[in-house]
């Protein structure tokens, strides 16, 4: 597949974001980074031959979101590619769980990822041409421990996925949603708990880069640990709960 010209990617400040810009300027992509934090994003560099041009925004605003789509698109042409990947992540155990940490997780992982599709959907429609990427994480297949939030936000994202995808098919459109298992980033350097299989961001970034080459609907990694929690997915209730407490602790 030909490397796409002009490619988007929120959440670019920091961990698998910076990553994939990396990657994508090393394909010579001119990639529109966009994060809240302006400095981090005017601190990337391109990885080879591409270019990274900042767009700092916050993804909750959705007015914001709007003229960042347009601003890109004046300046560097029609996003090919956008990998809506900006997330966050509060551990939510019963003892500190608020509907404000929840609110404040839907409002990154899910109307974040949905801001951005309202302001570029309809373009790449209207062009019949594009391609979507959604960051889940393989937390949405079940409800985890200690995840309530997450968890809940990454199902989110699948189901929002999933839904659009008929209609994107007829429409031209490709979409795709992401499903890393755990990557050394600074979202998961929160954790004390040891994570399975935690990958390096390197290894994240190029699985994911090959993943968007690929017509998989849904890109999920580490195979055997993806392949775990998916089996987990399709368990009665009854075997899951003992299961993922017998694998957690809780
Ligand atoms: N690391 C993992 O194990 C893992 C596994 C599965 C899925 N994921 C998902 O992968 C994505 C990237 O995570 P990461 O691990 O690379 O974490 P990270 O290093 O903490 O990156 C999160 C990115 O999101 C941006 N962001 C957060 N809130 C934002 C907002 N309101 N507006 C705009 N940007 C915002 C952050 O930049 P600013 O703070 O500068 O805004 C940062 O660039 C997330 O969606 C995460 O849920 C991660």
């Amino acid at each position: 597949m030909i490397s796409p010209k002009t490619v988007w990617i929120t959440g670019a400040s920091t961990g698998i974001g910076a990553e994939l810009v990396r990657s994508y300027t090393r394909m010579g992509c001119r990639v529109a980074a966009s994060a809240r934090s302006a400095d981090k994003l005017h601190a990337l560099e391109a990885g080879g031959a591409g270019s990274v041009h900042p767009y700092p925004v916050d993804v909750t605003d959705a007015a914001a979101i709007m003229d960042t789509v347009a601003a890109i698109e004046a300046d560097l042409g029609p996003i090919d590619l956008a990998v809506l990947n900006a997330g966050a992540y509060t551990p939510t155990p019963v003892k500190d769980f608020t509907a404000e940490v929840v609110k404040a997780t839907m409002d990154v992982n899910v109307l974040g990822v949905s801001n951005a599709l309202a302001a570029l959907m309809p373009r790449m429609v209207e062009r019949r041409s594009g391609h979507l990427a959604l960051m889940s994480s393989v937390a949405g297949y079940r409800g985890l421990p200690m995840a309530a939030a997450y968890s809940a936000s990454k199902a989110a994202v699948i189901a929002m996925g999933q839904s659009l995808k008929a209609e994107l098919d007829g429409l031209g459109v490709k979409i795709q949603v992401i499903c890393p298992g755990f990557v050394k980033t600074p979202l998961t350097a929160q954790n004390e708990f040891p994570m399975p299989y935690l990958m390096e961001v390197e290894d994240a970034a190029q699985r994911i880069v090959e993943g968007l080459k690929s017509d998989s609907f849904e890109i999920a990694f580490p195979k055997r640990f993806a392949w775990q929690l998916k089996t987990m997915q399709r368990l009665p209730d009854g075997v899951f709960f003992p299961l993922i407490k017998k694998a957690t602790g809780h």
